[in-house]
């Protein structure tokens, strides 16, 4: 068989064309934050993860103007041989102070941060990845690639099933995301560390959707619920509330340095661009220093939530900006992207793997940059659509866990194997 006739058999998304339904790389040529162009028009965007709105901040546009006009476009290597600027160190090193860890690691994008760090830690001799069937896609493919072990849980009471298979697993790392991506929630974190201090296992935060948003001056989801100790590897993304792209972990100065060294996307990729660098240093900087903007985002998120559920939305216990609406059906789903954007605002659906089928939302998210009458508007366009598409009367509570059928059989595989809690 020629080795590409994946592709050229590939019609899924010809189909979605031709339905005129289509939501994917759509093409924005001007933006001034919550105002989009699309097509020629503009529509409010509400489908972002610019959490705190800085991606128009005048401190986080003229770092990045700086930063160019300093160091040029790009560093054109890698940060191990020839591309590590002084300003990743003092981003390394501010963001160190700012979690409370001893060392952080900048990498040129949260994907590459999460693939390297557990598929080099996966990797150590005996090791097994616990992972969150919801957790984001990138945390697996890492344990994928450490070709170590993994084992995968739907929720705390599943994890305390297969973990009691053992008195200890000091051999393991359980790597979570803090908030759901798609559904907003926050990952029941007490539980989670009171596991870890029954069983001595690794912890691996991947807080892209708390950090910037959760705690004090958006410390994250284990600051905010005062757990950072027991957090051994805490990761975050630039490329939401930090308004750039990139991300780092942080942790005890052995375990970076060791990445720092080890970590192959690090080691054999080029490094993050100066103005990236020097727009999520400058959105740091605003966290700290510009409570205020805190204060707005959550106004903002209460009057949109509320809003959103008095039209009869059910936004699936979200307690962050993530606003996920339950569609259900795809097809519907894909309807009311179609529709809300003619009439206006621009969201994003979201299917299966990323959410369980069946189960379709459209992910909205809200910022500090909206204004009252931009949520106003959003609102008004959503009961349109409601009233056009009446929802079914289901009760999404039940949601079952998000779940790519090939890794869960690969992980089922490995638990059910007999020789399992013997071997690790
Ligand atoms: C939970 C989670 N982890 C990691 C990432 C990857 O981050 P980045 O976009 O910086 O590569 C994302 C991005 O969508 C995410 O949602």
């Amino acid at each position: 068989m020629d080795i590409f006739s994946p592709c050229y058999n590939y019609l899924e998304s010809q189909l979605g064309k031709a339905t005129g339904f289509y939501p994917y790389f759509r093409v924005i040529s001007s933006s001034d934050g919550p105002i989009v162009t699309v097509e020629g028009r503009q529509v409010l965007m509400l489908g972002s993860n610019n959490y705190l709105g800085l991606t128009h901040h005048p401190e986080v546009v003229k770092a990045a103007h700086d930063a160019i006009d300093r160091y040029g476009s790009a560093c054109t290597g890698s940060r191990f041989l020839n591309g590590n600027l002084d300003l990743h160190q003092q981003l390394e090193a501010e963001l160190a102070e700012f979690t409370g860890r001893e060392e952080a690691l900048v990498f040129s994008s949260g994907v590459l941060a999460n693939i390297g760090t557990l598929g080099l830690l996966g990797g150590s001799q005996g090791a097994v990845v616990f992972l969150a069937s919801d957790d984001h896609a990138s945390l697996f493919d890492g344990a994928r690639l450490s070709h170590g072990r993994i084992a995968i849980f739907d929720d705390m009471d599943d994890l305390e099933r297969k973990l009691a298979l053992r008195p200890s697993w000091s051999n393991a790392i359980v790597a979570v995301d803090g908030v759901f991506s798609m559904t907003g929630r926050v990952i029941d974190l007490q539980r989670l560390v009171a596991l870890k201090r029954r069983f001595g296992f690794r912890l691996y935060l991947d807080d892209a959707h708390g950090f910037g948003v959760l705690g004090t001056q958006g410390r994250g989801t284990a600051e905010s619920l005062g757990l950072s100790g027991d957090v051994d590897l805490m990761f975050a993304t630039f490329s939401k509330a930090l308004a750039s792209v990139g991300g780092f972990v942080a942790g005890d100065k052995p375990v970076i340095e060791y990445l720092r060294h080890n970590v192959r996307t690090l080691i054999f990729s080029a490094a993050l661009p100066p103005t990236s660098t020097a727009a999520a240093l400058a959105a740091l900087h605003v966290m700290q220093k510009d409570p205020g903007i805190f204060e707005r985002m959550w106004e903002n998120v209460a009057f949109f939530k509320r809003g959103v559920e008095a039209l009869g939305y059910h936004t699936l216990g979200s307690r962050t900006p993530i606003v996920p609406l339950w569609i259900g059906s795809e097809a519907r789903a894909f309807q009311y992207c179609r529709e809300a954007f003619e009439l206006g605002l621009f969201t994003t659906p979201a299917m299966y793997p990323a959410v369980p089928k069946g189960h379709a939302i459209i992910r909205t998210s809200v910022t500090p940059a909206h204004t009252k009458e931009h949520l106003q508007g959003a609102l008004d366009i959503l009961e349109t659509l409601i009233k056009r598409h009446p929802l079914p009367q289901t009760d999404p509570d039940t949601l079952p866990p998000a779940r790519e059928t090939d890794i869960v059989e690969y992980a089922t595989k490995v638990l059910e194997d007999p020789d399992f809690a013997n071997r690790v």
